[in-house]
């Protein structure tokens, strides 16, 4: 699935202009900068297929990936970026929720934290939406080749109570690092199942 083509086909600025529901979708959330145009394509093996950067809030959009026709991953913009004007900020986390709740093909949401940071008030908002519009989600922890070892043992802890409070939460959260790979076997696994034959 992940060796096959791999192809950027849809970039939704509105609601209104969501491409039809198709194959089986998997989309990707997080606070800006935590890591989601990397992981995307960390799993896909390609170096730039979503476009990532250290500036946060750089994806605007919501940026359709189809991969060989059989799974669509769903690169999202992110939220809590404090710096972006409050009327930018509404539409983008407007957008995505009415998306996220509205959307029949979606089979699951990958929820990005950082290793590196505690959760936020946000990340949390986030998870109580889940739980309230039942939408499946899964923790990933990333950039955990920016920890140490005993941090990251701490943080997976603190993230394995937070997520057992939630009831949509699927309780296998994956330490992940796109920079190193780690943890993309097991994430490709995992989103494997969703996919078309
Ligand atoms: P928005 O589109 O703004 O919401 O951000 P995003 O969540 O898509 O983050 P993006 O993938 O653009 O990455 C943000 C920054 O984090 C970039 O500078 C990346 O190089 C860096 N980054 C992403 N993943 C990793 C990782 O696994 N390890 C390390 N060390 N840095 C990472
Ligand atoms: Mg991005």
């Amino acid at each position: 699935l992940f060796a096959g083509s791999c192809d950027f086909f849809y970039g939704a600025q509105q609601i209104g202009q969501l491409p039809d529901p198709g194959a089986p979708e998997v989309a990707f959330a997080g606070r800006s900068n935590v890591g989601k145009s990397s992981l995307i394509n960390a799993l896909t093996g390609r170096k730039s297929l979503a476009r990532a950067s250290s500036e946060p809030g750089r994806t605007k959009q919501l940026n359709f990936f189809d991969l060989a026709g059989r799974l669509v991953l769903v690169d999202m913009p992110g939220y809590g970026f404090a710096k972006a004007a409050k009327a930018v900020k509404e539409d983008w986390q407007g957008m995505m929720f009415d998306y996220l709740r509205g959307r029949p093909n979606l089979r699951r949401v990958i929820l990005l934290l950082d290793a590196r940071v505690e959760t936020k008030a946000s990340d949390r908002e986030v998870m109580e939406l889940f739980d309230k519009a039942a939408i499946n989600f899964q923790v990933v922890l990333t950039k955990c080749d920016n920890v140490k070892p005993k941090a990251e043992e701490a943080r997976y802890r603190e993230v394995v109570a937070e997520v057992s409070r939630h009831p949509a939460a699927h309780p296998l959260i994956l330490p992940t690092s796109s920079q190193t790979g780690r943890g993309m076997p097991e994430l490709r696994a995992e989103l494997a199942a969703f996919a078309l034959p």
